[in-house]
């Protein structure tokens, strides 16, 4: 089976982004780890990446046409502001992970809102790289 990893803007510079907040580890390598665990769990990563928000309505509407078995989705900042991932994740059949390397909650109040959140089957957030590969724990078990 196939999991989707969509990333939203900006996670493209993770590695030199705020490390402080993000980690120094980059997307690629974050790529590297989920793709290790998920041949241990005889699973596929299709891992993406788009600053626009449209790639990710377009991604989660793929990831059902495809038969995914799920969407792991760090949406950045879209997270707060989209009601069109929102919609689009409450109109597919494929569950929908949210996660997140920072814990939004105990940042900016304008992180505390989650429109992805509230469409998705769960969320994982605070752990850094880690979160990703929680996500994938959880996927494995569905
Ligand atoms: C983020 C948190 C968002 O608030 C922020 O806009 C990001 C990254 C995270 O992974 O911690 O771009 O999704």
């Amino acid at each position: 089976a196939t999991i989707f990893v969509l990333n939203g803007p900006n996670l493209n510079l993770l590695g030199t982004r705020e490390p402080e907040i993000y980690g120094d580890e980059t997307l690629d390598d974050i790529a590297g780890q989920l793709e290790d665990r998920a041949r241990e769990l005889d699973l596929t990563i299709d891992m993406r990446q788009s600053n626009h928000e449209g790639h990710l309505v377009d991604w989660i509407q793929e990831a059902q046409a495809r038969g995914a078995k799920a969407v792991i989705l760090n949406a950045g900042a879209f997270t707060h502001t989209s009601v069109a991932v929102h919609d689009a994740i409450k109109g597919v059949k494929t569950p929908v992970i949210e996660v997140h390397l920072s814990n939004p909650h105990a940042r900016e109040s304008f992180r505390h809102v989650s429109l992805v959140g509230q469409a998705a089957k769960g969320t994982i957030a605070g752990f850094g790289a880690l979160s990703y590969l929680l996500a994938l724990e959880a996927v494995a078990r569905f």
